[in-house]
């Protein structure tokens, strides 16, 4: 057993730990344009990923790069734990080389296992359960939009109970279907205590370990299967692709989640200066309308580009 930080979700920080983590991203936002930090310098840092990545492992390497440590990627294709070399063995082996790593797997238990057996800290670069460095890249782009201006001019105490207090009075909506960002949300809103609706089919239902650690927390959503009642008043509204990394594309699937789509009418629901949010990739026209993304796409291609700076704060907490 060993005692080292971890960051497996989002429940591995406190809801200060999450604001503080959102004031630092800001500052390494801005910081990036002109000097860089070199908190990670000297420091190995492995990524390992079972599946397909284009944004986490990338921003995850750069980030790496440029807080002054070194990355060291590593496709389970290429390691013999593609081979069935157990988990447990791997994660042994690899904290005598390694200061750290981010995961990208399957089951949750399978960042578990490595995280238990490492002797050094492990992030999660999603998994079929959680995806919490995206949640906190997602709310970080809430709050950079919806803050209000008083909020530059206060100390840093201060300045996380005005986070909480903007982030609290928000009514975030996800639709469609129930897997890892659904549940991120979930978590997210058990630390954080927004509203939040997720809109999604009869027989779609949140998986009974994200509601169990939600509600321990005192954490409430509402299941909704009505669109437009869900978007009603929404200040974000968000979604995810209808088949996830390692499904199989169930057309019996697609076709119960098509009525979810995000479409011109979903938005008018919604407040006026709703902001709609996608961690990508998308599928354009199926689980959101061409059109509405390209209204929101400067918001999303920015919540894109935080995931750099929202996970180099993650990787100063956790490294
Ligand atoms: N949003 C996200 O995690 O993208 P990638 O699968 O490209 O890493
Ligand atoms: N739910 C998606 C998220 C991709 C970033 C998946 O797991 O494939």
């Amino acid at each position: 057993m060993n005692h080292v930080r971890n960051f497996l979700s989002v429940y591995d920080f406190s809801a200060d730990e999450i604001y503080d983590t959102l004031l630092r991203s800001a500052v390494l936002k801005e910081e990036r344009r002109k000097s860089q930090s070199a908190s990670l310098a000297g420091k190995k840092i492995g990524l390992i990923f079972e599946k397909s990545s284009t944004r986490t492992r990338v921003s995850f390497e750069v980030g790496i790069v440029e807080l002054g440590g070194h990355p060291v990627f590593m496709s389970s294709r290429d390691l013999q734990l593609g081979r069935g070399e157990p988990v447990k063995d791997t994660a042994m082996v690899l904290s005598r080389y390694l200061d750290g790593v981010i995961i990208r797997t399957f089951g949750q238990e399978r960042i578990e296992t490595f995280a238990r057996y490492f002797e050094k800290p492990v992030i999660n670069g999603l998994t079929d359960l959680y995806h919490p460095a995206q949640i906190l890249a997602d709310i970080f782009t809430v709050y950079e939009i919806k803050r209000k201006p008083e909020a530059k001019h206060n100390g840093a105490r201060a300045l996380n109970d005005i986070i909480g207090d903007t982030l609290k009075k928000l009514k975030i909506v996800y639709f469609g279907d129930a897997n890892n960002m659904a549940n991120s949300w979930v978590s997210l809103q058990a630390m954080l205590g927004f509203e939040l609706v997720l809109a999604m089919p009869e027989g779609f239902d949140i998986d009974g370990t994200v509601r169990n650690e939600s509600e321990k927390r005192g954490g409430k959503f509402l299941i909704s299967h009505d669109k437009i009642s869900a978007a009603k008043n929404a200040d974000v509204i968000t979604t995810d692709v209808f088949i996830s990394m390692g499904q199989d594309e169930e057309k019996e699937k697609i076709d119960k989640l098509r009525p979810f789509i995000i479409d011109g009418h979903t938005v008018e629901n919604a407040k006026k200066d709703v902001i709609f949010l996608h961690c990508l990739p998308v599928h354009r026209n199926e689980e959101v309308a061409e059109d509405v993304f390209d209204r929101f796409s400067a918001v999303v291609f920015e919540e894109a580009e935080n995931r750099l700076h929202v996970q180099k704060a993650i990787m100063e907490k956790i490294f």
